[in-house]
């Protein structure tokens, strides 16, 4: 993909930039997205079944065994080359931060070191009751597992609907986006919020915000750049486009 001059000189001139991802980066890595019409993750299943506290204290099994379906998914999955240049990316530029919406950890196999994780990490375990992280359990067969701790049921560290966001998290992402001079959207249907209220903080506090995406979305008729197509191409572009 050509990358228009004036993003080049954008990007060349950048201080504080910062990337908000979502699941189309990790499409091209096989994992499933959430809205795609054919292979989202929501077309085939019901997250109010799966993805709420309701759900998981009315079948906890069900749930955990589907998170353990999803983390088997992720385990398999390598980086893509998305994921690679936006690891590049961040040694590039004076401030450089990565918030993501992704729970699948690719990004931090692929080299990157700040990254904000708002909706949790699949790859993580905690209480349900106590909301302490697990890493280790004896297994017993009992599913899902059991917290050594108060025998209360484990579930995957990860944000579910009507569930507050990580504080800490949520509160870096929204300084890092209204303090940047360079806003990327990418692979995010930009439709569940607060996540998708960033880009649009980002425009409002001054930003050029330019958006990477194969389906045009709520921001795409307010970004200033509009690169429609794969992320596993299109950011490596990018990344080259740098370099020349
Ligand atoms: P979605 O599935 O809603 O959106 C993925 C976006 O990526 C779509 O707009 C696709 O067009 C685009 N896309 C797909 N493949 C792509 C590719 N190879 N390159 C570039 N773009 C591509 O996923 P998210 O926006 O991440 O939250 O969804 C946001 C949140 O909704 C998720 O974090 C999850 C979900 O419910 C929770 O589970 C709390």
């Amino acid at each position: 993909m050509t990358v228009p001059p004036q993003l080049i000189d954008r990007l060349k001139s950048a201080q504080r930039v910062v990337v908000l991802t979502g699941a189309g980066v990790s499409a091209e890595s096989g994992v499933p997205t959430f809205r795609d019409a054919q292979t989202g993750l929501w077309s085939k299943f019901n997250p109010e079944e799966l993805a709420t506290p309701r759900a998981f204290r009315r079948n906890p099994r069900l749930v955990w065994e589907w998170y353990e379906y999803r983390r088997k998914l992720v385990a398999e999955a390598k980086p893509n080359p998305a994921h690679t240049a936006l690891a590049e990316m961040e040694r590039l530029f004076p401030e450089f931060h990565l918030v993501t919406q992704n729970i699948d950890g690719l990004h931090q196999r692929a080299g990157s070191r700040n990254v904000v994780e708002l909706h949790g990490n699949i790859t993580r375990t905690k209480c349900f009751d106590e909301g302490t992280i697990v890493s280790n359990w004896t297994e017993t067969g009992d599913v899902p597992p059991k917290c050594p701790n108060c025998g209360g049921l484990l579930r995957p560290d990860v944000v579910w609907f009507e569930e507050p966001m990580p504080e800490k998290e949520t509160a870096l992402a929204f300084r890092f986006g209204t303090n940047c001079d360079l806003f990327f959207s990418i692979g995010t249907s930009a439709v569940v919020f607060p996540a998708a209220s960033l880009p649009f903080e980002a425009l409002e506090s001054g930003a050029t915000v330019v958006e990477i995406n194969l389906q045009s979305t709520p921001l795409t008729s307010k970004a200033h750049f509009v690169l429609a197509g794969p992320a596993g191409s299109v950011v490596p572009d990018l990344l080259k486009s740098l370099r020349i």
